[in-house]
């Protein structure tokens, strides 16, 4: 089932999210839906804040980039409680967008060499060094379920140059070719 993307501004993309336990209802239900999302809008990535749950579950697939990142192509994954190890490097800085702030793009400075270790769909658990793009796709995903989005790395002039687009996104008048839900309107 295809779910809503919620929006910057809503309050459950800024809560920490709480690890998924074994018995976890319908979890099988949530990787499918959060996969038939991400296609939907055209991601290579989503985080349950997104869907407007506070649980530590990513979906990933990076194909769709593998062209221009040969360390993308055929890279699926399904990532439950995951945890990044930072390993040495310079910090790339990079475009990113992401589904939740609509219309916006930004560099953002990464390392681009991580370990990762998670549990998959099945709730094995694994590990691997990744890095390039694929890995700045993970740490945005993860950041995701730390409440933090990728404009929390930018440079507080450059968010001073995306404030009105941000204020339009928080006040509904972005447009959207995906199902979305913006923020709860503030009562004065
Ligand atoms: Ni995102």
């Amino acid at each position: 089932m295809k779910l809503p993307v919620y929006l910057y501004g809503h309050p459950v993309l800024r809560r920490k999210c709480a690890d998924i336990t074994p018995g976890y209802p319908e979890l099988q239900k949530l990787i499918a839906d959060m996969f038939e999302t991400m296609y939907a809008s055209e991601g290579v990535g989503l985080a349950a804040p997104q869907i407007g749950r506070n649980d530590r579950i990513v979906v990933i697939d990076a194909d769709p980039v593998g062209e221009q990142f040969p360390e993308c192509k055929g890279r699926k994954f399904t990532l439950i409680n995951p945890e990044i190890e930072i390993l040495d490097g310079e910090k790339v800085s990079r475009a990113e967008g992401c589904l939740s702030l609509p219309g916006l793009s930004e560099n953002v400075a990464r390392t681009e060499h991580i370990m990762l270790r998670w549990l998959d769909e099945n709730l094995e658990p694994r590990q691997e060094e990744i890095s390039g793009f694929l890995a700045r796709i993970v740490q945005h995903e993860c950041d995701h379920l730390e409440g933090k989005l990728y404009i929390d790395h930018i440079s507080p002039i450059r968010k001073q140059l995306i404030k009105g687009k941000l204020n339009s996104i928080v006040a509904g008048r972005t447009a959207c070719d995906y199902p979305v839900r913006y923020a709860p309107k503030k009562i004065k």
